[in-house]
């Protein structure tokens, strides 16, 4: 936690526990704790209930499956993803289910269902790390993505593990103090740029 400033406001203990770990400790996640952490992605909140987020869930334990997400990413991810237990896709369904319009707000839950994933990932002493960095085209290749759905984010699951097992670049970035914009810069009232006073 010495790598975490205290924050400027006081917020719940979970979201001030989570980070994003680089090394991952060889010790699977149960199917339990796997289901939990899904579950709680399954009850976040979404524009008209159309609940857009997707999974796709590869374990080590399955090591054909789990070689084929990991290929999803890029080298860099996947020289220290491999040490996570559980890889997963997000996939946001770009339309509404029920009407078949553009649904604009896809993306942003998708999110929210990941950030609900990673928070109960935290209170079950797990460890979730998101990545940009992989190939959409080679995921929806691969898992026969249809039209329409769109691979967002790959997440890496795990216990967090002993930095020291990094290489050194790694490590430096596993270490390095965690950092926020303050407030003044991130929340605004009256006009744009205005901080809240
Ligand atoms: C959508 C998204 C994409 C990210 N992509 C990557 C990535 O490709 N590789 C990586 O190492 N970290 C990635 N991260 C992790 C961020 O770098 C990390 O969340 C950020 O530095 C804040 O650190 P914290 O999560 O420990 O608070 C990503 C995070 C998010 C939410």
């Amino acid at each position: 936690m010495e790598r975490t400033p205290e924050p400027d406001h006081p917020i719940h203990d979970l979201i001030h526990k989570r980070w994003s770990p680089l090394a991952f400790a060889d010790q699977a996640v149960s199917d339990a704790d796997l289901r939990s952490v899904l579950e709680a992605a399954r009850w976040a909140p979404s524009c008209f209930n159309d609940q857009p987020w997707r999974f796709i869930v590869a374990r080590r334990e399955q090591p054909d499956e789990y070689a084929r997400l990991l290929s999803c990413l890029v080298e860099k991810n996947q020289s220290w993803a491999k040490s996570a237990p559980v890889l997963m896709l997000s996939v946001a369904h770009l339309d509404f289910a029920k009407t078949g319009k553009p649904n604009r707000h896809a993306l942003h839950d998708v999110g929210l269902a990941a950030a609900q994933l990673c928070l109960q990932a935290t209170a079950l002493g797990l460890s979730a790390h998101q990545m940009a960095g992989f190939s959409q085209d080679r995921a929806r290749e691969l898992y026969a993505i249809p039209d329409r759905f769109e691979p967002v984010a790959a997440i890496a699951l795990g216990y967090a593990g002993d930095p020291n097992q990094l290489p050194d670049d790694l490590r430096a970035r596993d270490r390095a103090p965690r950092t926020r914009l303050p407030q003044a810069q991130l929340v605004f009232s009256g006009t744009w740029d205005h901080p809240l006073e």
